[in-house]
């Protein structure tokens, strides 16, 4: 069975194909950086209209980079929230046109499912039961994952999301946009220690975050007398080193609390090399083993919703082919999931 995937869900416009029996034939990813760059973040119109412009070409240059037509397609996944309204719009309304036209179900997919999975996606994926650490620009959250459609909040962010603190945290010292990426990158040249950033709810003995202090203390630091440009690097170090504590703390005492020894690192900030060092040094001393999606599947992508919608249809979820209706859920969480509807139409 082959399944499309249309991503739309914020600023990349991202189109896959995944065969359940060979694996990912291809995807295309177009990133509307640039387009965004000059407001420095996304701007939800742009962002609709560009993904307008962009599908059709993307699904185009997909199906010949993979040897397909359109006729060899068993189905389309979308993502169908949560995000941009107008944005998931776009990758909705044609995937439901695409199923109707061909006469294949047209699945919709949360998009933090498909970070969820995406691990599943690398040459040498977990098995379930695993902690997952779900790092995107609007989430953090760790999960227990006990199968598809299967998935127990053990905690989350109780204000900004990891990926928003490291955006935000970034314009605070004036890096262009995405922040994320740009701060990790300066903190390469900077020293962790030399500004001391405090490392929140690290001691609160239960799973949550919290980032919104961390960023008001970079605020803090950074409009400080005697503050200077060359200090910059330092202090992005020390936000980075915060951020990473906090993290791998509470990603191993989920990985106590539940007894697990594989983490999965799912989202955008997944692509972090100083998270992903910290976590596996913590997770060797346990013995245990984290797993991340390969690196150009870590942010937002057309593969994994695709990969998504074929393991909800390999796991049995009956789809009829299209009939052109859909809904868009730009706020939707991960705990109103359900594992697949077997035998369900
Ligand atoms: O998963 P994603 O592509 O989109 C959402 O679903 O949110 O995540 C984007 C987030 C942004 O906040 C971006 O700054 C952050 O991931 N990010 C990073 C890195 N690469 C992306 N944060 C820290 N270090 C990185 N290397
Ligand atoms: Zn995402």
């Amino acid at each position: 069975m082959r399944v499309l995937g249309i991503e739309t869900s914020c600023d990349e416009t991202g189109v896959a194909v995944y065969d359940t029996a060979l694996g990912l034939l291809g995807h295309r990813l177009h990133s509307q950086i640039d387009l965004h760059a000059a407001y420095g973040g996304v701007v939800p119109e742009l962002a609709s209209r560009d993904h307008i412009r962009r599908l059709p070409l993307l699904l185009r240059e997909t199906l010949e980079a993979t040897g397909l037509v359109m006729s060899d397609i068993d189905a389309i996944a979308y993502t169908s929230g949560p995000g941009l309204a107008g944005a998931l719009l776009v990758g909705s309304s044609v995937a439901e046109a695409l199923g109707v036209a061909l006469g294949v179900p047209a699945l919709p997919v949360h998009h933090l499912e498909g970070h969820l999975l995406s691990p599943l996606l690398s040459a040498t994926p977990p098995g379930f039961p695993f902690v997952a650490l779900l790092v995107s620009g609007g989430h953090t959250q760790l999960m227990r994952v006990a199968g598809v459609g299967d998935y127990t909040l053990l905690g989350e962010t109780v204000d900004d999301a990891a990926g928003e603190a490291f955006d935000k945290t970034a314009k605070l010292i004036g890096l262009p946009y995405p922040g994320g990426p740009a701060l990790a990158g300066l903190a390469l040249e900077g020293t962790p220690g030399r500004f001391k950033l405090p490392r929140p709810m690290l001691h609160s003995k239960d799973f949550d975050f919290s980032f919104s202090g961390l960023k008001t203390a970079v605020l803090t630091a950074a409009s400080a007398p005697g503050f200077v440009e060359s200090d910059r690097a330092d202090l992005a170090a020390e936000f980075q080193a915060a951020a990473v504590d906090v993290l791998v703390a509470k990603s191993m005492a989920a990985l106590k609390h539940t007894g697990l020894k594989q983490l999965v690192v799912a989202g955008g900030v997944g692509a972090n090399l100083a998270l992903r060092a910290g976590l596996n040094a913590a997770a060797a001393k346990r013995r245990a083993k984290v797993f991340y999606p390969e690196m150009e599947l870590c942010t937002d992508n057309g593969a994994m919703i695709a990969f998504a919608g074929a393991m909800r249809l390999m796991a049995g979820e009956q789809a009829m082919p299209s009939d052109g209706r859909f809904a868009v859920r730009p706020r939707w969480s991960l705990q109103e999931i359900t594992p697949p509807k077997v035998g369900v139409a």
